[in-house]
């Protein structure tokens, strides 16, 4: 296994502190056959978790097996999940064998485990705990030796209070409780993950400052699905090789209500005064255009709010003054100090 999780390993981008914490416990619980429950809300990219751990685990070149439990009608999904044998039910023309058994040696994921009927709650609990289970209509018990993954975008705590959710099978699956933040929480990934959606577009479009400025004062309610659909339809939808403000008013329409009073927006939007072009620091701190663009590359990705290449590159002043510190020009650390005070 190799610790080294790069930017873009398994689909997987960003490079916020928690995303950062994220792949060292992806990394830490992929070492170990606990279950795991995975929390976050919608598009925050469970399912990118879940094969995540299964590629970094030992059981990487065994079967990966997705059930999505809100997906499959509650009749059906006992046959789905444990098999049948011919004859055991109306149309069970022959035997079948369930995702626990196909998922043996390997990893079984449970999408949506949240919808799970009450009937099935025990026998999952059983088939995790002992890992075996019988077919339907059988008599034999089948032994599996499958690792569980949960997610859910649900207050389980909340279904467990209520009496749905069985407070023994929240248990069994909480082993490792691994929490995605939602994209507003770690808006410091949206110009990388606007880079790494345009290119597997195939896009070499460029986008404007001001509308990066506007995905970032966006709250994301569908988290990273809905950036990567709002950055498909702009790249397919805009014309020219630009994407402009007139493009995002045109078609997505979301800007009339992204600038709320809270204090998260104000906060953001006090952060967004102190990011520069490079041309701009080079010219505050009076010093040549290539040692700042040097801090890009240095730092980077330490740098907030970089998009890289022929894209488009915001210097956070903090990190300038950083640069310069370190350097044998102090002076221009003391200069682009005395700037940040201005401001
Ligand atoms: N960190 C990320 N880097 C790149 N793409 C991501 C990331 N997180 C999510 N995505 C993309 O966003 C989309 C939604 O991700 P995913 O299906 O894993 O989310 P989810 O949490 O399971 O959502 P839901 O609760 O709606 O099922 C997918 O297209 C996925 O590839
Ligand atoms: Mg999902």
């Amino acid at each position: 296994m190799n610790k080294t999780y790069k930017y873009g390993k398994y689909g997987m981008v960003g490079l916020s502190k928690p995303m950062i914490e994220l792949y060292d416990t992806i990394y830490k619980v992929a070492c170990t056959d606990a279950t795991v429950l995975i929390r976050g809300e919608r598009g925050t990219g469970k399912e990118l978790v879940a094969k995540a751990i299964h590629k970094t685990s030992k059981r990487s070149n065994k079967p990966y097996v997705i059930v999505n439990c809100a997906a499959i009608p509650k009749d059906l999904l006992e046959s789905e999940l444990f098999g049948h044998e011919k004859g055991s039910f109306t149309n069970a023309y022959q035997r079948r064998l369930g995702k626990f058994e196909t998922a043996n040696s390997g990893t079984l994921f449970l999408d949506e485990i949240a919808d799970l009927s009450p009937e099935l709650q025990p026998k999952i609990l059983r088939a995790i705990e002992y890992k075996s289970f019988e077919r339907i209509g059988g008599n034999e018990m089948i032994h599996s030796d499958v690792r569980v993954i949960a997610a859910t975008s649900k207050d389980l705590e909340k279904l467990v209070e209520e009496d749905k959710f069985r407070p023994e099978l929240y248990d069994r699956l909480n082993v490792i409780p691994i929490y995605i933040p939602p994209l507003r929480d770690r808006k410091d990934d949206i110009p990388l993950l606007i880079e790494y959606f345009m290119k597997a577009l195939g896009s070499s479009k460029k986008i404007k400052g001001d509308v990066l400025k506007q995905f970032l004062l966006y709250d994301w309610p569908g988290n990273v699905r809905e950036l990567k659909c709002v950055v498909e339809r702009l790249v397919i939808m805009s014309e020219g090789d630009e994407i402009t403000l007139y493009d995002v008013e045109k078609y997505w329409k979301k800007c009339d209500y992204t600038c709320d009073n809270s204090t998260h927006t104000n906060h953001l939007e006090d952060e967004m005064k102190c990011m520069f072009l490079p041309q701009t620091i080079a010219k505050i701190a009076n010093c040549k255009l290539e040692s700042i663009l040097k801090i890009g590359r240095k730092k980077w990705p330490e740098i907030k709010y970089y998009v890289s290449g022929d894209g488009l590159h915001l210097i956070h002043i903090d990190d300038a003054i950083e640069f310069f510190k370190a350097t044998d020009k102090p002076e221009m650390a003391e200069r682009l100090r005395r700037y940040r005070e201005e401001i």
